[in-house]
């Protein structure tokens, strides 16, 4: 089973990254740090979507039998840069594909309107969003460490264990990728 991750936060040694890493590492899935990419402002010209970070993209995402779409709230929102990156995404990567959301926050009960803007927007491309959510305040990281602190560590294990339940679902069913 393929769980990709995509880090949807910008700045390097931020939260969203620590979270990432930590994930990655934990469950042994593999990720993409979309300030790695660096995909370019989609123009909507030919050409871009020949470009070498565009097609693995769309490929990995493509290849994933499951994603893990992981945003800081940015005003009430997902990272901008994020949009972006997944605006060179369609249906075809996508489609019935089992997603589970997490968003960093800023603390003061910050982060439902990032997991609600993903939520929306992974709606539009028709991919099957579980139930499972999780917003990590500043709070919630073991700094030190690397890791999250022990509350944390159980909703995210109990999200990832919904996760694979729905992609072996989809498996199962030989759910229709379009
Ligand atoms: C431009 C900007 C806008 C932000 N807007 C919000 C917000 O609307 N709600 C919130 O809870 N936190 C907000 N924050 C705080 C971040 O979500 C929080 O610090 C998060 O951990 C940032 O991710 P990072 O640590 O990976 O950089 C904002 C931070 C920045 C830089």
């Amino acid at each position: 089973m393929e769980i990709l991750i995509i880090n949807g936060g910008m700045p390097k040694g931020g939260r969203t990254e620590l979270l990432t890493r930590f994930i990655a590492k934990e469950y042994q899935f593999s990720y993409i740090d979309i300030s790695e990419i660096q995909l370019p402002l989609l123009t909507g010209e030919q050409e871009q979507w020949q470009l070498p970070n565009v097609v693995f993209f769309k490929e990995k995402v493509k290849e994933a039998d499951g994603i893990i779409l992981i945003s800081p709230e940015y005003h009430g929102g997902m990272s901008g840069a994020l949009k972006n990156t997944l605006d060179y995404l369609t249906r075809e990567e996508l489609a019935h594909k089992p997603v589970a959301l997490l968003a960093t926050a800023g603390g003061g009960k910050g982060g439902i309107n990032c997991l609600n803007n993903m939520r929306t927007v992974m709606r539009g491309f028709y991919a099957n969003v579980i139930p499972k959510q999780i917003i990590l305040d500043p709070d919630c990281f073991d700094y030190e460490d690397g890791t999250l602190l022990e509350e944390s560590r159980h909703l995210l294990a109990k999200m990832v264990e919904e996760l694979k339940m729905y992609v072996k679902m989809s498996h199962t069913f030989i759910v229709p990728r379009e």
